[in-house]
Formats: structure tokens, C-alpha cells, sequence
């Protein structure tokens, strides 16, 4: 297993619509080790492949409190979505940053898992956000998307100073608040 590089906001990257996944083999399975192996690191409740620019639809998620609760979605689609809830995000891709993002509170999901099944599950709470946060990096999409660009401008020049600060070996971690995903 290997800890893998997560791509950063405003990396062009980010930006890169996945493909679906067509080889359900020991090498994506390799891959979603990975992903979690990366994601628990971090750390984080989800990974989505694009943010360690693998452009496939890929996605992992546990949001257990003793992270061992592996949820992977392979080629998901959403098939219907219910309520709507406001809630703080976080993402691993935009580092200490944490804002409201309006989703569907609940959605019905159908994915590939890892060996290539299909499945459908009903998600809601942390899970439905998680789902739909992780969907959208597979669309090249970040939830600062949803905030105004003068929050968008301000978010860029915090990432850029402590970016710069880390490279001179100043500054400490970012304060967490929520989980990333
Ligand atoms: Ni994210």
C-alpha cells in the first residue's frame, strides 16, 4: 500500500472529469487500498480518486467513528434525492477551510462495488453529504464552487500563504473543526 499525494486547491487538476471504471481487477483493487490507506492519514471520512489524480470514478468513504466501516463506490449515479440539509464541509483538497453547503438530505445511490456488483443503497446524514461531496470531484467539481469567488479569492490567498509558510518550515497544521472528506 502507498500514501499518495492529494492534490490541492486551485490545482487544474481538481478540474479533470473522471472516467468510469471497466476493469474490476487486483490492480483497482490495489488502488482502493490506497485511496483509504491516504484517506485515513490524511485525515479524512472520504476520497474521491480525482484528488490524488486518478481520473476514474472512484470513490471511498467511512465515516465510523473507529474507521473501520469501508464504503467504496465504483461508477455511482444518483437515482433520486430527498429534503435538503445545511451543513459545514471540509475537504481534503482545500486544507483547514470549512463552509455551509446546501445538499439533499437523503439519495439513492447506485454504484459498482469493488468487485464489480451492482448495488443500491439508501444514504442519509454525514453518509448523503459524503456521497454527494465525493460525486462531485469525480465532475472536476470542489465545494468552494458554492461559496462567492471574494470567499473563493480569500480561500486561494490563505492556502497560497501557508503554502509558502510550510515550504520555509514555518507554521503549524490547520486547525480542524470538521471532518475533511
Ligand atoms: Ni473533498
Amino acid at each position: 500500500m502507498a500514501l499518495l499525494p492529494i492534490l490541492e486547491y486551485p490545482d487544474p487538476r481538481l478540474r479533470t472529469k473522471a472516467l468510469p471504471v471497466t476493469v474490476f481487477d487486483a490492480a483497482l483493487q490495489r488502488r482502493i487500498d490506497d485511496l483509504f490507506e491516504t484517506m485515513y492519514a490524511a485525515p479524512g471520512i472520504g476520497l474521491a480518486a480525482t484528488q490524488v489524480d486518478w481520473h476514474q470514478r472512484l470513490i471511498v468513504i467511512d465515516v465510523s467513528e473507529q474507521s473501520d466501516q469501508r464504503e467504496v463506490f465504483i461508477n455511482p449515479q444518483i437515482l433520486s434525492r430527498e429534503g435538503q440539509a445545511l451543513g459545514e464541509e471540509g475537504c481534503l483538497s482545500v486544507p483547514g477551510i470549512y463552509d455551509d453547503v446546501q445538499r439533499a438530505e437523503r439519495v439513492r445511490v447506485r454504484a459498482q462495488d469493488a468487485t464489480g456488483k451492482v448495488i443500491e443503497r439508501d444514504l442519509e446524514g454525514i453518509l448523503a453529504v459524503c456521497l454527494q461531496h465525493e460525486m462531485d470531484h469525480l465532475e472536476g467539481r470542489l465545494f468552494v464552487d458554492y461559496l462567492s469567488e471574494l470567499k473563493r479569492q480569500r480561500i486561494r490567498k490563505k492556502l497560497d500563504k501557508e503554502r509558502r509558510e510550510r515550504a520555509a518550515g514555518r507554521g503549524g497544521g490547520a486547525s480542524k473543526r470538521a471532518p475533511s472528506l
